[in-house]
């Protein structure tokens, strides 16, 4: 191949005002043309271009090899090329290559993903459909959550800590946990969350945080659960119950910033509602009680929730339509809520739990809680929720020695990308989604 400095179709859009010779590598997105013309819209990661074959341009080509290579040119062909760059109103992106040399790297024969295809099809086509234009939005967009994510908690001073993802215990429920065959042994499990393996850290590190995949058996075969996804977690010692959905908000707010700073481009090209992201990082998140959010739901929503019932996705979606921001509903009733979290002091029927509800319906986007811990408080749950205390001797050790008022929550990656980018499913959110149905390809 011959070495010629190639730059992104984006970087030859933005000079195409001023002329001149570019060399551009990428795939074809589109073809059309006659025998003496053809019409080559080239995409790289970064933007696609109408590139323009003539054939008198390829006069030396005396046995029409060339050109006939042009003239066969399919979908998906990978190629470089060289040509002179103009600004022109009428192509795609604003600008046009006139190809005076090229080179094709790799054939396409018949891609299999054509326009309209159907949902199925393009699932079983998941490694081909990553090329398409909206995915390569999204996984821009994706890319920019995860570095925002880290930049936030490395600027708030937090370690970044690991947990096992084989573990043998569980934290959020027993019915979705996925089963390991350990060597023959039983017991042993795919992380739901880090959290039990995260609080004896916090007595080292004090603010640590991840971001990891978890697994979850769910059976539920919704527009929001995966059974493998990324999980943003924090846990920080010698916090409250405040300070955990401080963080929680500021989090949210940094990465939407982040993402509308850097990718209108993306976000016009899903179509999605800018409008509707600005409000999450301009106004404060609303806080309720779970008390407070059943009498909004009955007023407003004409919803009649009988107190201790958790909120279900239909009586979540009611209350984050009523609002522009996220919704963060606190002091759930504790027989709804996970073992680990503090009772609290004024209603000992409710624990320090928050869920923050996205809007437009995207749902419980982070869960988090201020830690219980009383030691014996924290073995009669295990006991009403069917576990043996034995099993939890190493988590129940950060109640035993030196222990501090200490919290934290998980975030959900690709439901806070769904949200975003304004999905259908976020099945869109993560490259190759894992659902009950779905493990291939
Ligand atoms: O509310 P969850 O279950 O909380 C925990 O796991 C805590 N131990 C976290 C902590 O305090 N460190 O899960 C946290 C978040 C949810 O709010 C949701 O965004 C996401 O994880 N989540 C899922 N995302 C996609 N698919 C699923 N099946 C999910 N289950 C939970």
């Amino acid at each position: 191949m011959t070495q010629k400095k190639y730059i992104s179709i984006q970087k030859a859009i933005d000079i195409a005002a001023k002329g001149g010779e570019v060399s551009i590598r990428g795939w074809v997105h589109r073809e059309r043309g006659s025998k003496k013309l053809k019409f080559v819209v080239l995409r790289d990661s970064s933007n696609i271009i109408q590139c323009i074959f003539k054939k008198d341009q390829f006069e030396d080509d005396k046995e029409g090899k060339l050109w006939d290579s042009i003239d066969k040119l399919q979908v998906e062909a990978s190629m470089q090329l060289t040509g002179t760059i103009k600004a022109d109103e009428r192509a795609p992106t604003g600008a046009e290559l006139l190809v005076t040399s090229f080179e094709i790297v790799g054939e396409s024969h018949e891609f299999p993903i054509q326009k309209d295809a159907s949902k199925e099809h393009l699932a079983n086509n998941r490694h081909l459909h990553l090329r398409s234009r909206k995915m390569t939005a999204i996984l821009k967009i994706r890319s920019t959550v995860f570095g925002a994510i880290d930049e936030y908690f490395k600027g708030q001073e937090f370690y970044e800590y690991h947990s096992p993802t084989l573990q043998a215990v569980q934290c959020e429920g027993g019915s979705d946990l996925f089963d390991v065959d350990y060597f023959g042994k039983k017991g042993v499990f795919l992380a739901q969350t880090w959290q039990l393996y995260a609080e004896p850290a916090v007595f080292a590190l004090e603010k640590i945080y991840t971001i990891a995949p978890s697994f979850r058996a769910e059976k539920s075969k919704t527009s929001r659960h995966l059974t493998e996804y990324w999980h943003a977690e924090m846990e920080m010692a010698w916090s409250d119950f405040q300070d955990i959905q401080n963080h929680g908000e500021a989090l949210i707010k940094h990465v939407f910033n982040c993402v509308l700073k850097k990718h209108q481009a993306d976000l016009k090209l899903l179509d999605r509602d800018i409008t509707k992201l600005t409000p999450i990082v301009e106004k404060p998140f609303i806080r309720m009680t779970y008390t407070k959010a059943l009498e909004i739901l009955k007023e407003k929503c004409n919803m009649d929730i009988e107190w201790g019932k958790d909120l279900r996705t239909i009586e979540e979606d009611k209350l984050s339509r009523l609002y522009d921001v996220p919704v963060i509903c606190t002091h759930y009733p504790k027989k709804v809520k996970a073992f680990y979290m503090m009772e609290d002091p004024d209603d000992k029927r409710t624990v320090q739990g928050c869920d923050f509800i996205g809007t437009e319906g995207y749902g419980e986007i982070i869960g988090g809680s201020h830690r219980e811990h009383d030691i014996e408080k924290v073995k009669e749950n295990l006991i009403a929720d069917g576990e043996d205390p034995a099993e939890y001797e190493f988590y129940l050790d950060t109640r035993r020695y030196g222990t501090v008022p200490h919290g934290g929550f998980g975030m959900g990656v690709e439901r806070l990308i769904s949200w975003i980018c304004g999905l259908e499913t976020i099945k869109d959110a993560i490259p190759f989604p894992r659902t009950m149905e779905r493990y291939k390809p």
